[in-house]
């Protein structure tokens, strides 16, 4: 009789997280090695951020609280709705979860019947096709042009839908790609939606603080209000406040919805960490000059990315409105041999050769249901990205 449940066969691991974990082993064996493949900021979590942890930790904030969180964080996060987009909701409709990871997770597992569909565009986050399937759900993936920055058309949308669909999954910006939806570009899928009233929409604005050159990600309910009681707006802190390994994510949406992720979670994790919930209220309702400061950085960090892979023989880059990834094109390198003899036949074998011949970690398109790509994350220090850079065009330099 087999130990693992079928279910598993169903998903890979993450392979973001297999690259990582492999550039880290080539670093222990004495490699000079320079990853990029980690959708994590470098940047350390903000002071007063870490100080409300003491604190709360001091004032013996140390037991278990209630399934969807502590008040006081579920009305900073009905604040942070209300502030930075307009949206009302009410602390009840609001949700804490162990990670935005965990949201996701709780929404698909609540509410997804064998052979109910999930509308994926991609290129897309490596976990949202896995959970779809692991909560019994079927992904349908609907690619996304270069030639339109990688955004979604309304009419592709449109001819995905069928019976079946349950959801529609939006992430804005997106993962791996950094392209960010603004409102008039969100208008024309509201639209579909609107005349698609058995659809639910899951939002996943987690990188929504990090756009550049002041462009502005919308979320779906701000654009059509008409839309919110079918709509789980997604948010957490693990990439504005650089608080990955604190664990927290959160979302708002109609009150039965969030009953039921509520049951679900009350019967596994139950409440996430009291103490990062007592950080996170720091973190939504403290300044937010961090965030700027980041934004600053990053900003000037995909500038330089972008310019030097564009000055690498047979890659292409465009320059993404937000997150910290660009994901460049690698059609015009395949074909060609390396300098140590690999043949470069697609985007994996391009990775490859490049993370044995030159040291560099990133992660191919593939990973993220769209090949002839790669993914680069540039949260990592401008002179290691400078270097990195500097050996990738070696390495295309290289190819023949
Ligand atoms: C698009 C997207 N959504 C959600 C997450 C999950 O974040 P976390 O579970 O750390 O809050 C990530 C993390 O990489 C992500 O890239």
């Amino acid at each position: 009789m087999n130990l693992i449940a079928e279910r598993l066969n169903r998903v890979s691991p993450s392979l973001t997280i297999a690259v990582s974990t492999k550039a880290r082993a080539l670093k222990v064996a004495g490699r000079d090695i320079i990853s990029l493949s980690a959708g994590e900021p470098d940047f350390d979590t903000p002071d007063h951020v870490k100080e409300a942890a003491i604190t709360a930790i001091r004032n013996g904030e140390t037991k278990y609280t209630d399934v969807s969180g502590t008040p006081a964080l579920r009305k900073a996060v009905a604040d942070k709705f209300k502030r930075d987009s307009g949206l009302d909701y009410k602390p009840e409709e609001v949700m804490i979860s162990t990670g935005g990871k965990q949201i996701i997770y709780n929404a698909m597992v609540a509410t997804l019947n064998a052979g109910d569909e999930a509308i994926i565009p991609s290129p897309c986050w490596v976990s949202y096709p896995d959970i779809v399937s692991l909560a019994d759900g079927t992904p349908v993936i609907v690619p996304c042009g270069q030639n339109n920055g990688f955004k979604l058309r309304a009419e592709d949308l449109e001819a995905a839908i069928t019976p079946r669909t349950k959801w529609f999954i939006l992430n804005n910006p997106c993962n791996p790609t950094g392209a960010a939806y603004s409102a008039e570009e969100l208008r024309s899928i509201c639209d579909v939606l609107l005349r698609h009233p058995d659809v639910w929409i899951f939002t996943d604005d987690i990188y929504e603080k990090l756009a550049y050159d002041g462009f502005k990600p919308a979320t779906i309910v701000q654009v059509e209000p008409r839309l919110r009681d079918r709509t789980l707006t997604m948010n957490g802190c693990s990439k504005a406040y650089a608080m990955t390994g604190w664990r927290l994510g959160f979302c708002a949406g109609p009150l039965t919805l969030i009953k039921a992720m509520d049951k679900l979670q009350s019967q596994s994790t139950s409440n996430t960490s009291s103490i990062t919930m007592a950080a996170a209220v720091a973190a939504l309702t403290g300044p937010e000059d961090s965030i700027h400061a980041m934004v600053k950085v990053y900003r000037e960090r995909r500038d330089l990315v972008v310019s030097m892979l564009n000055e690498a023989p047979g890659i292409t880059c465009g320059k993404p409105e937000g997150a910290f990834y660009v994901f460049p094109s690698v059609h015009g390198c395949i074909g060609k041999t390396s300098r140590s003899g690999v043949k470069i036949t697609d985007d994996e074998s391009f990775v490859g050769a490049l993370l044995e011949e030159e040291g560099v970690a990133a992660v191919h398109g593939t990973a993220f249901m769209y090949p002839g790509y790669f993914r680069i994350s540039y949260a990592t220090s401008t002179d290691l990205l400078r270097e990195a850079c500097r050996r990738i065009q070696h390495f295309c330099q290289g190819l023949t």
